[in-house]
């Protein structure tokens, strides 16, 4: 603490230097006139410097000239090292990646004071080198600025995607649950399985077009378009370097790899995005792409543009519903007690006889915990995507000058004791003795939130609560591990085997019997949506 009682860390420049330059002035021939002079041009300078550097960063590691705290990065996932920072520091963490000051936050209150309460402030994006200006040309809706260009994106998107749009959706969600669980009659591969799912809801309400086998080729080239930019970026060194210091992006062409790949990357991904975007317009059924072209915020759009809105915001929910799913199998696996609590409370609301649907939420507080549990337990996009201030800043006495990376960092929020007991421990209750505890940090902050919230929320639910209504699972070849957790796009459990038996003949003859709902075609359910939205 100095003497404003404002926490300080470890300061930032070379320790030394203030001590010996003391040192060095007191032991001078010309020491007393000097000081005088010197004491004047501080006062006079002092009182600039208050106002010019005023506040101290936020605390954390002291930084290294030039790379700042890479070399403390690198040993080990950034977010297991800067949840150890946070309990070291605080809930507001500084350090330096390369040229880039990044700040992490570990407290849901500070996040909403600084992502909510402060306006727009802090609700820009980071210059991404390699993903947002050369692979998406500064069209990925994730990783736009804050401006015009994105509230354009975000309002067309926002139209589709609200909490009462989203609820018109849940038709689709229940027939292409209905079609996860006939799958697990026959596969165990509950990652494939999971991923299907999502693409086909995606598509279904983005394109007008249902993949129900998983081996469609839109399926395929959607998976492996996202897989390749995520693979190149975290294994390149080159890519690496540039994101660390963005200045090595004046390198020409033939130094500087990543430009040559953003281009041939973009080609490839308006292709796939623009052949899509094709479907969906001459398909006869109502899906996002038609309802958003008659938009006025679309009118100005070219087709890149319109197709990239589109592409990357589905390929957004395409990762994300698959790897909270595995942790909730992860979870039955490692917790069979909640796996039979909440069997007892599907047997008694809903029987046998029918699955569980969306007109049961309400009655099913257990199983709505299990997905807030989820969702906080081991949160898979752990750190958030990076938030950036648009000016210069002060909070809590601290500084935070604009540009600044800022994490809602959600694994860290997660193990927040102050909000959640024994945070380490998958406990559902939490959220039934407490419904006020917070669950939105797995969906980020302020006005950069998940557009695809409810839909992911819905997602979540629907199949968790047929799948423990329908299943015992069981812990197959590979076996699960409690923190074997893969840090990539998404932070998702290493991979696992599993193995799920139906619960009863009865179970079977039920799911049997609506084997023909699972086969509805996608113009049908999207027929209902679009009268929906027409009533
Ligand atoms: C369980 C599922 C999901 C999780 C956990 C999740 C999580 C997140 C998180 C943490 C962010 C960053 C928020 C921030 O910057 O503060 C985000 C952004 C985003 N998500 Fe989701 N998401 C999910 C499902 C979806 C779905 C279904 C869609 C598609 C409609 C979607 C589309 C997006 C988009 C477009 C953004 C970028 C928003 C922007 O920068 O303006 N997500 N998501």
């Amino acid at each position: 603490m100095n003497v404003f009682n404002i926490p300080i860390s470890d300061p930032a420049g070379p320790p030394g230097l203030v001590s010996s330059l003391v040192e060095g002035i007191v032991h001078s021939p010309l020491q007393w006139p000097y000081l005088l002079s010197l004491w004047g041009c501080l006062l006079l300078g002092g009182l600039y410097l208050r106002k010019a550097a005023k506040l101290p960063l936020p605390p954390g590691p002291s930084p290294l000239p030039i790379i700042g705290n890479i070399h403390q990065l690198l040993s080990k996932p950034l977010p297991e090292t800067l949840l150890e920072w946070h309990q070291k520091y605080g809930p507001i963490v500084s350090f330096q990646s390369g040229s880039r000051l990044m700040v992490s936050i570990a407290s849901h209150n500070v996040c909403q004071d600084l992502m909510l309460r402060k306006g727009t402030l802090y609700n820009s994006r980071p210059n991404i080198v390699v993903a947002g200006r050369y692979a998406t040309q500064g069209l990925h809706i994730a990783l736009m600025p804050f401006g015009k260009q994105w509230q354009a994106h975000r309002r067309i998107l926002a139209s589709v995607t609200t909490e009462n749009a989203s609820r018109k959706y849940r038709q689709l969600e229940e027939v292409e649950s209905l079609q996860v669980m006939l799958d697990f009659l026959s596969s165990d591969d509950f990652s494939a399985i999971f991923r299907r799912y999502s693409a086909s809801v995606t598509n279904a309400l983005g394109y007008g077009r249902r993949l129900t086998h998983g081996d469609e080729a839109e399926f395929h080239e959607a998976e492996q378009l996202a897989r390749r930019l995520v693979d190149v970026i975290m294994t390149d060194f080159h890519f690496a370097l540039v994101e660390v210091f963005p200045i090595l992006d004046y390198l020409p062409g033939f130094l500087a790899p990543w430009k040559a790949f953003g281009k041939k990357y973009y080609s490839e991904a308006t292709s796939f995005y623009s052949k899509n975007l094709l479907k969906a317009q001459s398909t006869p059924s109502w899906n996002w792409v038609k309802h958003s072209l008659t938009r006025p915020e679309a009118q100005d759009m070219s087709t890149d543009e319109i197709s990239m809105l589109f592409g990357t915001a589905l390929q957004a929910a395409v990762e994300t519903i698959p790897s909270v799913l595995r942790v909730f199998v992860k979870a039955m696996l490692l917790h069979p007690e909640c796996l039979a609590k909440a069997q007892i409370e599907l047997d008694q609301i809903v029987g046998h006889d029918r699955l569980p649907s969306f007109s049961d939420m309400s009655s099913l507080p257990y199983i709505n915990a299990i997905v807030n549990e989820c969702c906080r337990w081991q949160a898979v996009i752990a750190l958030g995507l990076p938030h950036c201030n648009t000016q210069d800043d002060e909070y809590s006495g601290y500084r935070i000058p604009k540009g600044t990376l800022v994490f809602a960092n959600a694994w860290a929020i997660g193990f927040d004791e102050g909000l959640y007991n024994n945070a380490r421990d998958f406990l559902p209750e939490r959220w039934i003795e407490n419904p006020e505890l917070p669950n939105s940090a797995a969906f980020g902050y302020g006005r950069r939130v998940c557009p695809g919230k409810f839909i992911g929320v819905d997602s979540l639910f629907i199949n968790i609560a047929r799948m423990l209504w329908g299943y015992e699972f069981a812990h197959g070849k590979r076996k699960v591990t409690l923190w074997g957790i893969d840090h990539a796009f998404t932070s998702s459990p290493r991979d696992f085997d599993a193995e799920f038996s139906i619960r009863s003949a009865k179970h079977r003859e039920t799911l049997e019997k609506l084997r023909t709902v699972a086969d509805t075609d996608a113009d049908v359910i999207l027929g209902k949506i679009e009268a929906d939205y027409q009533a």
